[in-house]
C-alpha cells in the first residue's frame, strides 16, 4: 500500500439468515438424491432457504445491524453502501438502495456490484479505495443472496448446493499496520459460459420461451468450475500474501468461499496450509454465493477465533469466471 494512503480495516462483521433451513432428508424429497451424495461430493448437511416474504435485502439488512453494531456506528454515519449480489430484490434498482431505505442510512451512495461469488471480495477491495484515498470514511460492505429464488429445483446438479444468506462488514479507517494489507482480484471472461443465469438479461429478455425453458435458473458446469476454483484459490491467495510481503506462514486464519469441502481442502492442501487455520460452515449454509465469506468472517469473530492482530486471507471465486483475495490484519 502506498505511503500516502489511509488504512483501510473491518471494524464490525454480521450475518443475516432466513429463518428455514432444508437439510439433505429433506431434499431427497424433492428430487433424485441422497444425503451421502451431498455430504461425500459437497461437504454440505443442510442451508437456510428464505421464506416466501422474506428478500435479499431483508437478509442483508440483519448482517448490516449486527456488522454496525460491532463497528459502534450508525446507519445514518455511512457514506456508502456496496453490495455484492446476483440475486437483488430487483433487477434495478440496486438492493442497496433498498437496504439504505430499510437502515435509514440516507446520508450514503449506494449501489450493487456483479462478481458472481466473488462479490464479496470486489466489494471490499472497491470500499477501502473510498477509504485509501480520504473519499469516505464509513463503509458498508455486504454479500447477500436468496438463491432459492434463481434455482431449479428439478436440476439435482445444482438445487442440492447453495444456500441463502448475507454477510456484512463495515470499513472504516484504521491505525498503520492494521487493516487491509493487499488485495487481489481477476477475472477471465472465457469462463461465461460456465455458469450463468441464461436469460432476464438484454440478450434473452424473459418470454414465455425463457420461462418455460428453465433459462432464468442458474446453470453450472460443475466440473469445469471445480477444476477452476481449486487452481485458482491458492494462486490468488498466494499473489495477494507476497504483495502484501508476507508468507504462508505469517497467515493465522484461512477464510474461503464456502462452495464445496473438497474444494477447500485442496486449496488448502496447496498452499500448505494446516486445516486448523482454515474456517470451514459449508457443512450448515451451503454455497451462498457472495455471502459466504461474510457469513464465515462474523461466525468467526462471534466464537471469538480472530484475534486482535492476526492475519487473514479471504479468497473467493464465481461466475465470470471471476476470482478475489485479500490480506488484512484484523484490529484497528
Ligand atoms: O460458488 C460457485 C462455484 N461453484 C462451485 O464451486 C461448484 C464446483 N463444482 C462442484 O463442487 C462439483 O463439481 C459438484 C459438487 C457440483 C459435483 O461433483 P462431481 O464430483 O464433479 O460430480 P459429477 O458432476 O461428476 O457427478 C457425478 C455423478 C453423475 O452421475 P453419472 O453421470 O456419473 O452417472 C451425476 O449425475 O453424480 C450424479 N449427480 C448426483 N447424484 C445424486 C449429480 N448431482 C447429484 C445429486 N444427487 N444431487
Amino acid at each position: 500500500m502506498g505511503m500516502n494512503l489511509i488504512p483501510a480495516g473491518i471494524t464490525g462483521a454480521g450475518m443475516g439468515l432466513p429463518d428455514r433451513i432444508m437439510t439433505n432428508a429433506d431434499l431427497e424429497k424433492i428430487v433424485d438424491t441422497s444425503d451421502e451424495w451431498i455430504t461425500t461430493r459437497s461437504g454440505i448437511k443442510q442451508r437456510y432457504i428464505a421464506e416466501p416474504g422474506v428478500y435479499t435485502s431483508d437478509l442483508a439488512v440483519k448482517a448490516a445491524r449486527e456488522a454496525l453494531e460491532q463497528a459502534g456506528l450508525k446507519p445514518e454515519e455511512l457514506d456508502a453502501i456496496i453490495i455484492g449480489t446476483v440475486t437483488p430484490d430487483y433487477p434495478f434498482p440496486a438492493a442497496a438502495c433498498v437496504v439504505q431505505e430499510k437502515l435509514g442510512a440516507h446520508r450514503a451512495a449506494a449501489f450493487d456490484l456483479s462478481a458472481g461469488c466473488t462479490g464479496f471480495m470486489y466489494a471490499i477491495t472497491v470500499g477501502a479505495q473510498f477509504i485509501n484515498t480520504g473519499m469516505y470514511r464509513n463503509v458498508l460492505v455486504i454479500g447477500a443472496e436468496t438463491l432459492s429464488r434463481i434455482l431449479n429445483w428439478e436440476d439435482r446438479t445444482t438445487c442440492v448446493l447453495f444456500g441463502d444468506g448475507a454477510g456484512a462488514v463495515v470499513l472504516q479507517p484504521v491505525s498503520k499496520g492494521k487493516g487491509i494489507l493487499a488485495c487481489e482480484l481477476g477475472s477471465d471472461g472465457a469462463g461465461v459460459p460456465l455458469l450463468l443465469q441464461t436469460a432476464g438479461g438484454s440478450k434473452y429478455p424473459a418470454s414465455a420461451e425463457t420461462v418455460s425453458g428453465k433459462q432464468h435458473s442458474i446453470y453450472m458446469a460443475g466440473k469445469d468450475v471445480f477444476k477452476f476454483a481449486v487452481k485458482v484459490m491458492g494462486e490468488v491467495a498466494e499473489k495477494a500474501i507476497a504483495k502484501a510481503g508476507l508468507t504462508i506462514d505469517d497467515i493465522d486464519f484461512f477464510i474461503p468461499h464456502q462452495a464445496n469441502i473438497r474444494i477447500i481442502d485442496s486449496a488448502a492442501k496447496r498452499l500448505g496450509l494446516d486445516m486448523s487455520k482454515v474456517f470451514v460452515n459449508v457443512d450448515r449454509y451451503g454455497n451462498t454465493s457472495s455471502a459466504s465469506i461474510g457469513i464465515a468472517l462474523a461466525e468467526a469473530v462471534r466464537e471469538g477465533k480472530v484475534k486482535d492482530g492476526d492475519t487473514l486471507v479471504l479468497v473467493g471465486f464465481g461466475a465470470g469466471l471471476t476470482w478475489g483475495a485479500c490480506v488484512l490484519c484484523w484490529g484497528r
